[in-house]
Formats: C-alpha cells, sequence, structure tokens
C-alpha cells in the first residue's frame, strides 16, 4: 500500500503551455520526477540563472540536485536526441546519469521511425498532422503492433540482430509508399550517418540504470516517498480525446500516468492543469478561438510563439473555456496553473470564449473534431490591466482586473487557481497558499 501520492501536471490546452517551468518550480518538493508519455516531439524550456535549458525526453527535475527523475514505460526514446540533452546537462556540470533511471520497457524511437513519419506526412498532403517529425507515430504504431524494440532489449546480445530486422521492415514500407530513402535527411544527417549517431547514443545509454521502474516508484510510494508525474503535449492532442486525427499518439491525460508509469489509479494525488491566459497550436486541426489578426500577432511575438522542438511559429487566439472545462472534466484537475497572462500586459481588453454555437444552437457538450472546424465561439470581453505583472511575487499585489480575470476563469470552471507564472524565470513565479 502506498504511503504516499503521485501528483500530476500536465498541459490542458494544445501543448507548450509552460509544463517544463512548472515541474522545475514544484519539483524541490518531490523526491522524484517522471515523466510518463510522449517522447522528443516535446519541447520543454526552463530558465533560471540568466540561462535557458530544452529538454525534449529527460524530466525537468533533472536540475535539481538530490531529486531522481524517472523516464517511465510510456515514454518513447531517441537515442541521439536523449544523448545531445545529455550532453548539453553536461555542459552545465548537471551528470543526467546520477540522477535518471530509465525504464526497461520504454519504447525506442528507430532512426527509420523519424523516416516514416515524414513519408506519412509527404503522403497526407494537404490533411498532414504537421507532426514534430520525430517519429513518434510510426514508434507508438509498432509498439501497439507489438514489434517495437525497448530499453531493455538493448541490453541483450540479440539487439543487432532485432534491429536490423525492424529496420529491414520499415525499408520495406518506405519502398512501398515511394519514398526516396537515398534522399531524405533526419536532422540535416542522411540515414547511415543519423543512424551512427543512433548507436553510439545507444552504447552511451546501456552504462545507464536501465531497471523496471514500475517496482522502483511503487516502492518508493509504500516508503512515503513522494512523486510528480510530468505531462507532455497538452489534452486537447491526446489520442482519444484531442481534435483526431490533429492529435499526437499517446494519453496525454491522468489516465496515461497510471499505464505510462506503472502506478495504480489509487496513488494519483494533486492534479495540476497547466494553462496560458490565452491559446496556442502549432500543426494542423481546428482551434475555434484562433485570431488571424494583428492581435493574434501581438500574442506571438509578445509570447515568443515559436516552437520549442521546431521553431514553428505557434497559431495563437483567445482563452477557450468550453476546451478548459472538458479538459478539467477528463483530467479531475485539482488546481489550475496560469501562465503568460504577462503577454496581454498591455491590452485594453482581453476577450474569453465562454460557450460555442454550431448551426446557430448553443452547443452542450464539447464538440468533435469536425464540429469544432465550425463552432462560432460566444466572447466575453474583459477589461485589460494594462500594468506589467512580471514584479508580483504574492497574488495579493497582482493587478485587481487581473485578479477579477483569474476570478472569472474560476467560476466559469468551478476550480481554484494555484499557481500564477508571471515570466519565463524560475523566480517569477507564484504559488498561492489555498
Ligand atoms: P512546455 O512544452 O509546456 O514545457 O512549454 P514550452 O517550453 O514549449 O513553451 C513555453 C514557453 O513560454 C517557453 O519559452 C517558456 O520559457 C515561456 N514561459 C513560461 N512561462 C512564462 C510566463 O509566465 N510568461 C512568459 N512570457 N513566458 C513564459
Ligand atoms: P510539449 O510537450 C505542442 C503537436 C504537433 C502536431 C501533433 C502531432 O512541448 O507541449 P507528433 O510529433 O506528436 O506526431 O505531432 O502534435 N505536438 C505538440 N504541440 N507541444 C508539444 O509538446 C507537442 N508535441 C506534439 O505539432 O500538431
Ligand atoms: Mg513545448
Amino acid at each position: 500500500m502506498q504511503k504516499s501520492k503521485v501528483d500530476v501536471i500536465l498541459g490542458i490546452q494544445w501543448g507548450d503551455e509552460g509544463k517544463g517551468k512548472i515541474v522545475d518550480v514544484l519539483a524541490p518538493g518531490y523526491d522524484i520526477v517522471a515523466r510518463f508519455q510522449g517522447g522528443p516531439n516535446a519541447g520543454h524550456t526552463i530558465k533560471f540563472g540568466g540561462m535557458t535549458h530544452v529538454l525534449h525526453t529527460i524530466p525537468s527535475g533533472i536540475f535539481h540536485e538530490g531529486k531522481m527523475n524517472v523516464i517511465g514505460n510510456g515514454v518513447l526514446i531517441d537515442a541521439c536526441i536523449v544523448c545531445d540533452e545529455i550532453a548539453n546537462l553536461r555542459k552545465v556540470g548537471v551528470e543526467a546519469r546520477d540522477r535518471m533511471k530509465i525504464s526497461d520497457k520504454a519504447n525506442l524511437i528507430l532512426p527509420t521511425h523519424r523516416l516514416m513519419d515524414a513519408a506519412l506526412e509527404q503522403k497526407k498532403g494537404s490533411r498532414k498532422i504537421g507532426s514534430t517529425v520525430k517519429g513518434i507515430g510510426p514508434a507508438y504504431t509498432d509498439k501497439v503492433a507489438r514489434c517495437g524494440l525497448r530499453m531493455g532489449d538493448i541490453l541483450e546480445p540479440s539487439f543487432p540482430e532485432k534491429y536490423e530486422a525492424l529496420k529491414a521492415d520499415h525499408l520495406q514500407a518506405l519502398r512501398n509508399l515511394g519514398f526516396d530513402v537515398e534522399s531524405a535527411r533526419i536532422d540535416g544527417k542522411a540515414l547511415a550517418e543519423y543512424e551512427r549517431a543512433w548507436m553510439d547514443g545507444i552504447a552511451e545509454l546501456r552504462s545507464f540504470d536501465i531497471l523496471p521502474t514500475e517496482f522502483y516508484l511503487n516502492q518508493a510510494l509504500a516508503e512515503g516517498k513522494t512523486v510528480l508525474a510530468e505531462g507532455a503535449q497538452g489534452s486537447l492532442l491526446d489520442v482519444d480525446f484531442g481534435s483526431y486525427p490533429f492529435v499526437t499518439s499517446s494519453s496525454t491525460v491522468t489516465a496515461g500516468v497510471c499505464v505510462g508509469l506503472g502506478i495504480p489509479p489509487s496513488a494519483i494525488g494533486k492534479v495540476y492543469g497547466v494553462f496560458k491566459a490565452y491559446c496556442t497550436r502549432v500543426g494542423s486541426g481546428p482551434f475555434p478561438t484562433e485570431l488571424h489578426d494583428a492581435t493574434g500577432e501581438e500574442l506571438r511575438a509578445n509570447g515568443h510563439e515559436f516552437g520549442a522542438t521546431t521553431g514553428r511559429p505557434r497559431r495563437t487566439g483567445w482563452l477557450d473555456l468550453p476546451a478548459l472545462r472538458y479538459t478539467l472534466m477528463i483530467n479531475g484537475i485539482t488546481d489550475l496553473v496560469v501562465m503568460k497572462a504577462d503577454v496581454m500586459d498591455g491590452f485594453d481588453t482581453v476577450k474569453v470564449a465562454v460557450s460555442y454555437m454550431l448551426d446557430g444552437k448553443k452547443m452542450e457538450h464539447y464538440p468533435s473534431a469536425e464540429q469544432a472546424e465550425r463552432v462560432v465561439p460566444e466572447y466575453r470581453e474583459l477589461p485589460g490591466w494594462k500594468t506589467s505583472v512580471c514584479e508580483a511575487r504574492s497574488y495579493e499585489e497582482l493587478p485587481a482586473a487581473f485578479r477579477s480575470y483569474l476570478d472569472f476563469i474560476c467560476q466559469e470552471t468551478g476550480s481554484q487557481v494555484k499557481v500564477v507564472s508571471v515570466g519565463p524565470d524560475r523566480e517569477e513565479t507564484i504559488i498561492r497558499s489555498l
């Protein structure tokens, strides 16, 4: 029986809400930080001491001495990308090997998975998902098809043979798709070159602690140690509840924590829902409150809304309460975490979508992906706060108009705001004692 709980940090929009920052801020209160899904499609930014760090696979607790970080069984690992992260951390004096354990059941992204991702996107043409092309879809497909390779496999003598067999299957599939493997590039490298770096990465990973982390985590909970689970992507990109097919290939919601770490539902404690005070989306798919005007540009420019993984400009729009109500329900959010309101400091007024109309009728439920393309949001316009929130370090110091904006969100969602982020730095954070 567990003596302590697993608290969860999730993005409750379309990703890039600021999860990495919040995990880094809350990590000192926990013993273990664990990623449970996604892979290097994620880009989690952490700022402190005048430096900016971007993590893709490694949990965002890694900068704190004395904390253990776990890459859970639900995560996908690209040996090249994770070893780049390890090398970057080494440059700033952090030895990930001493602070990290990796599940033997985490599946590998092969170089050919990345080519398959590119080939499948190419085939979709104008209906492309706008994938990060990190091989996520094909690697999860192989996992579910029961032909993937896992971290545990890299420790076995049969690994080279298994690798070659799966690669051969992928090359055959690529030929069938008419994909030109010879001229394709993976992060600027030809397949053979990327593969060499990937194999070097595999060799380095063999020196890490690879184990059935479900035992480690459950034992830790039984001993009263606390765990913080770090989500990647966002609930509206969830493979079941997101705007399918414009989604990622994993369960980004609270339920994903249990299967992605091997812990029981009864072990889940608090669930923090991280959202921006407006909305962004990168890639294709419906976005009901999207702005195509100067205000949208202003949000993109002020918020530096360009992807941490791909550098792509993010689409921007107003805060969407029907979407938040939906993701609060699916996840059982206990506390809200509001990010990036400082981006709207100069706005005279701020709009918030409160409901959707479809074919002239108010919608009772959150729309399907098809309906979401056609809904017309109804907005409430609230006064802007017209002053910088960045300097505030307590809730009381926040401008009254901003607190009214937060009260409105709480009232409309039936939830409470626990954390307010007023800038990208670790220090620019207000944690309320509720
Ligand atoms: P994640 O994927 O959810 O971890 O989020 P990303 O790192 O992809 O994107 C969040 C971006 O917003 C990063 O560039 C952060 O440095 C930045 N950021 C986080 N919180 C704040 C905030 O309160 N204000 C501003 N202006 N930027 C923030
Ligand atoms: P973090 O963890 C924002 C989006 C992609 C695309 C769709 C599918 O940084 O919040 P995939 O590569 O998973 O096949 O892409 O999902 N996407 C993200 N958008 N933040 C992310 O991660 C994302 N990970 C994937 O843009 O639309
Ligand atoms: Mg991100």
